[in-house]
This record gives C-alpha cells, sequence and structure tokens, in this order.
C-alpha cells in the first residue's frame, strides 16, 4: 500500500488505492469478523411458497440468516474467530464472496456497498500512511457488545506518527 501513495498524498486518491486486492482483503475481513448488522434480516416467503434447501417453506414465513453465524461457517471460513484477510485473495477469495452477507443479499441488499469501500479504503489507507498503530498488548482482545448491531467496546490504541521512507517500502 506504501508503494501506491507518494509522500506529499496526505488524503489517499481514490485513484491511487482502489486497486490494492490486500487492503480490500483487510476490509471484507474486518467486515465479516465484525458485520455491524449480525442478526438475521427477515425476508417474507411470498404467497406460492418456497423450497430452501429442500424444504418447504409456507407462504408468509419469516426466513434469514445472520450474518454474524454464516460467517463463522468453519467449512467456508476455516479458522473463523481469527483475522486471516489472506483468505479473500485470489480465485479462492473471490468464491468466499457468496458467503459474506455484511452488506445482505439480494433486491434489497445495501445500495451503498460501493461507495462504502470507497469510503474505508480512502480512510484506511489514508491514515496507514501516516500512522502506525499498536495495541496494548499482542493478546488484546476487543470485547463486543450484544445490542441489536454489533457493537465493540472501548479499543485503547497508541498511534504515532510514521517516518514516511517511500524507497524503503
Ligand atoms: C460498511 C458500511 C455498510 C454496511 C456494512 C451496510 C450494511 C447494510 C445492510 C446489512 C443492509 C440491510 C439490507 C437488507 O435488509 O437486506 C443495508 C441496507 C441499506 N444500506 Fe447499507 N451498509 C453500509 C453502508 C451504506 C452506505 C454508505 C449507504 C449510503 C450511502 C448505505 C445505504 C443503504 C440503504 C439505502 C439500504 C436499504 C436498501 C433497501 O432496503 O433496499 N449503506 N446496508
Amino acid at each position: 500500500m506504501r508503494q501506491a501513495l507518494d509522500e506529499e498524498d496526505v488524503i489517499a486518491p481514490y485513484s491511487k488505492v482502489k486497486r490494492l486486492p490486500y487492503l480490500r482483503a483487510c476490509l471484507d475481513e474486518s467486515l465479516r469478523l465484525f458485520a455491524p448488522t449480525t442478526h438475521n434480516l427477515g425476508r417474507k416467503v411470498p404467497e406460492e411458497g418456497l423450497s430452501i434447501l429442500d424444504e418447504w417453506i409456507h407462504p408468509g414465513t419469516s426466513v434469514g440468516m445472520s450474518a454474524y453465524v454464516v460467517h463463522r461457517n468453519e467449512n467456508v471460513f476455516p479458522q473463523a474467530d481469527k483475522y486471516i484477510p489472506e483468505r479473500w485473495l485470489g480465485e479462492e477469495g473471490k468464491a468466499l464472496q457468496s458467503s459474506f452477507l455484511a452488506f445482505s443479499a439480494g433486491a434489497r441488499g445495501c445500495i451503498g456497498r460501493n461507495i462504502s469501500y470507497l469510503e474505508q479504503t480512502v480512510v484506511l489507507a489514508s491514515v496507514l500512511h501516516r500512522y502506525e498503530f499498536a495495541l496494548p498488548h499482542p493478546n488484546w482482545e476487543i470485547k463486543r457488545l450484544e445490542t441489536m448491531n454489533c457493537l465493540l467496546g472501548e479499543m485503547p490504541v497508541k498511534v504515532w506518527r510514521r517516518k514516511l521512507d517511500t524507497a524503503q517500502a
């Protein structure tokens, strides 16, 4: 990522950071572990009923899947509780997108998905370009607060200016 930006870049120009597969993999892995909407977003089965995975579901039934649960399916995401951005890279990584529910799916899925990637990419690239970060200690873990959405507890972070040395990056 550092190679993509020049020393004088303060806010990362989107044109320079939009095709950084590892950065995108980090975003997807974070959204997989902590999708803000974790609960089941119900959909109503239509009047004619519906067969889902060979099971007949009656009209009017509310069905849905929790992103939190789907994202922890060990058959799809081995070591599901671990942060492993590399799983999203390459062809195998692409195939995981069908099990990625952070933005929900289907006709009522998030329409802000693309703009959110633009914003996340620019913000993350900009702060990582200028600053370094450290957690209180290597085994420190964030607390999750069980509310309707996935809220996270306090995150004490040490932040300091990165010494820009693009030649070494
Ligand atoms: C990381 C950022 C975001 C996440 C994780 C997210 C996630 C979601 C989810 C899970 C839904 C529910 C879809 C459903 O019911 O199936 C949704 C809906 C929606 N989102 Fe987002 N969203 C994000 C950012 C944004 C942004 C930036 C915008 C607008 C600029 C936006 C606009 C919308 C709208 C309008 C809907 C309703 C779509 C509909 O009901 O047809 N979202 N989003």
